[in-house]
């Protein structure tokens, strides 16, 4: 098929490249010149496992310009969603996108879908995209179609997840639209759940709720087994025998970070205040994500006083295999340690280059120089740091890299 796809950050890119290697015709629109430039030259630009070597594979093209839609059977918007300061989940990126495409529809005569993957708020498909579309006069459910179909990929696992989806969800406005959508995804090896705009939105957002939500969980049944003296990772082992509860997503410790969880959940918390209900439970899920990652500071109060001690952090990319920083639980305990007057030291394989963006101030170091520090913090889980030598030191373990429990203080998170 003849597929544009609007937006080439994460999803985008991921959902194009995997789309042209199953044969499709595929070209991607974004404002970003470099983004544009690089994927032209075939390289990628993000870092995501096996994406660039795919996309030197595969014949596709970037432009700046919405003349593609013209010619397209298939238009997916992936653009970016962030959230402003009350967790609303921002539509401006959407909302322009719609207009663009609304604009070409105006000029073509032969029926086309357009599919929002970006995450949305339940409501955003019908309530804003359509009526954008149609500004153009032509009419959704007959001179168009419209689908809402989610993506689920995990960063640093995205090209596996994208091709090995647990399922496909699609939304659909109209019949027409939901077929020629399962057809694209026909060669896929997963169960396709066709259904209503509102559920495909809806079943994304409250996803990534409930995987928050079961890290929460583990977390404070973290906290209360460090209390008890007993190891909630074998805790975790007992309760994941049971597949109601399930073995994935029990990791306890510092928390979660991210550009999703993070984000859908407070979306879906706004959104859900905006309709009148109160989400107990939800805002609960993200008050503990805030004060988990804190948790590593008064555990090392215990041990030395933080003024002017130099404390040395080992992974600020909110989880291994990425270069990615969004809401890294790294960014919050950089910042309550030069509260706290602390000189901050880190090391992480990938992710220092855009965390210096958020923090100039602190020292970039190698690990060794990390170990020299007053006192370590393990943020992210790097296998290289289960290598690492900790005898000797102090050390507040987030991540359950058990080789530093040989360190002269160890405290484990949550255990
Ligand atoms: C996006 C959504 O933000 C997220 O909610 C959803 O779950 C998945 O898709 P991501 O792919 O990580 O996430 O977004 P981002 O990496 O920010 O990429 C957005 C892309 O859209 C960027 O390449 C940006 O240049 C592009 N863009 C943004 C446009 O092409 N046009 C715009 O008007 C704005
Ligand atoms: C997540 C969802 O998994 C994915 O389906 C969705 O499409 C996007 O959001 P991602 O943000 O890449 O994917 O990260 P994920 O692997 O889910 O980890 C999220 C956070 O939870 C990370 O900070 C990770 O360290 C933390 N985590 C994960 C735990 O603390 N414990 C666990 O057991 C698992």
């Amino acid at each position: 098929m003849r597929i544009s796809v609007i937006g080439a950050g994460y999803v985008g890119l991921v959902t194009g490249v995997c789309f042209a290697k199953l044969g499709n015709e595929v070209t991607f629109i974004d404002i970003d010149a470099e983004r544009i430039e690089a994927i032209n030259n075939k390289s990628s630009p993000i870092y995501e496992e096996g994406l660039d070597k795919l996309l030197k594979s595969v014949r596709i093209k970037a432009c700046f310009d919405f003349q593609e839609v013209l010619n397209s059977e298939i238009i997916f918007i992936c653009v970016g969603t962030p959230s402003n300061e009350d967790k609303f989940i921002l539509l401006d990126q959407i909302e322009k996108a719609a207009k663009e495409i609304g604009q070409m529809l105006e000029r073509r005569e032969e029926y086309c879908v357009i599919c929002v993957k970006s995450t949305v708020a339940p409501g955003t498909t019908e309530e804003l995209v359509i009526p954008i579309l149609e500004k153009s006069g032509r009419k959704a459910g007959t001179d168009f179609g419209v689908c809402m179909s989610p993506e689920f990929l995990r960063e640093g696992k995205a090209v596996y997840d994208f091709m090995n989806p647990a399922r496909i969800i699609i939304g659909e406005y109209d019949k027409r639209s939901g077929d020629i959508l399962s057809k694209l995804y026909r060669s896929f090896n997963a169960p396709i759940m066709r259904t209503h705009l509102k559920i495909a939105e809806m079943t994304k957002l409250a996803s990534n709720a409930f995987l928050a939500t079961k890290i929460s969980f583990m977390n404070e049944i973290g906290n209360i087994c460090k209390k008890l003296g007993i190891d909630v990772y074998e805790v975790a082992k007992g309760m994941g025998f049971d597949d109601r509860i399930g073995s994935k997503f029990l990791n306890a410790g510092v928390g979660f970070g991210g550009s999703c969880l993070p984000k859908d959940l407070g979306g879906l918390i706004s959104k859900s205040r905006q309709i009148g209900y109160e989400p107990n439970l939800l805002q609960e899920v993200l008050n503990l994500n805030d004060e988990q990652a804190l948790r590593l500071i008064e555990l090392l109060k215990k041990h030395i006083s933080l003024k002017d001690a130099t404390v040395g952090i080992l992974g600020l990319a909110f989880k291994p295999e990425t270069d990615d920083v969004r809401d890294s639980r790294a960014i919050k305990i950089v910042q309550a340690l030069l509260q706290e007057g602390a000189k901050v030291k880190a090391y992480d394989p990938m992710a220092m280059k855009n965390f210096k963006k958020l923090f100039p101030q602190i020292e970039y170091v190698t690990t060794d120089k990390v170990l020299n520090s007053d006192a370590i913090f393990i943020v992210t889980e790097w296998q290289e740091f289960s290598e690492l030598d900790y005898t000797g030191k102090v050390v507040v373990d987030g991540r359950r890299i058990e080789k530093a429990r040989g360190a002269r203080i160890y405290e484990g998170i949550c255990w």
